[in-house]
């Protein structure tokens, strides 16, 4: 039987990149937005992915709802974040509560709802998309850092508890991925050549080079791995 998969925030970005392999491997996607159905239905089509639904994340009937939505699923990738650049001096308490409930508590609620269903059937596989900012100061984003290095955590605890039922969880961290987050950066010459010096390898990374980790964490090749973080940023962290 096919196996199913869950990927938040797939309508563009790594999302999409991961949505789109997993179709090519064999896989029932189910691709996930924040709210325009449109969007995600027209991603489902371009890709011919399964499933397109919406959930918006910063709302918690929302979170609540998504898995009466997909159903049960083999493998949950939680990829979808916000992120708001600012110094830590200059965190409102709005833009903590967002990046706090749509990165971290959505992640700990999913796990809770679609866990069982793979601890039951002895398999499952779950990823969380993190950042390299979990390792690496950024003056702007010290809030959604925080977001992140949270859920490594939980990661880790959670992968320990479940590890028995056959069920692994762990985490990627990417770098300086081009994706329409980042657009503003990797269109203007300037900007990007900045970024870059700072890369050892000299590059952007591109949605796809986020791909292969996840593929792996979700064979059966993966299956010694749980609790660990994948760093995918062409040396940035270094
Ligand atoms: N790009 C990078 O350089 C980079 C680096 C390190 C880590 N990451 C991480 O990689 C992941 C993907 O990043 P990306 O650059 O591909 O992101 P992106 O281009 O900004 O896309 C974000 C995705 O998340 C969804 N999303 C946003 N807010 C949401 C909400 N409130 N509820 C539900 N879904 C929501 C969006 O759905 P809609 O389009 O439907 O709104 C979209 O599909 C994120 O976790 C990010 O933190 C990215």
């Amino acid at each position: 039987m096919k196996k199913k998969i869950l990927i938040t925030g797939s309508t563009q970005g790594i999302g999409k990149a991961l949505a789109t392999a997993f179709v090519k491997e064999g896989y029932d996607v189910i691709v996930h937005g924040s709210s325009s159905m449109k969007k995600a239905e027209s991603v489902r089509e371009e890709i011919g992915a399964w499933k397109a639904v919406t959930a918006d994340l910063s709302k918690i009937e929302e979170i609540r709802s998504l898995r009466q939505k997909t159903g049960d699923v083999d493998a949950l990738i939680l990829n979808a974040s916000v992120q708001y650049k600012e110094p830590w001096d200059h965190i409102s308490e709005e833009t903590f509560d967002m990046q706090v409930t749509v990165n971290l508590k959505s992640t700990l609620l999913l796990i809770q709802d679609y866990a069982p269903a793979m601890k039951e059937q002895g398999w499952g596989r779950i990823v969380t998309v993190g950042s390299v900012n979990q390792y690496r100061n950024h003056p702007e984003l010290p809030m959604y850092a925080a977001t992140k290095c949270a859920v490594m955590s939980l990661v880790k605890n959670i992968a320990k508890q479940v590890a028995s039922y056959g069920v692994t969880v762990n985490n990627i961290a990417p770098g300086a991925i081009a994706t329409p987050r980042n657009a503003a950066i990797y269109e203007d010459d300037e900007k990007r050549k900045a970024v870059e010096n700072s890369i050892p390898m000299g590059r952007f990374g591109q949605p796809e080079d986020c791909v292969g980790a996840v593929l792996l964490l979700c064979s059966d090749a993966g299956a010694y791995i749980t609790g660990s973080d994948l760093v995918m940023d062409g040396g940035l962290r270094l």
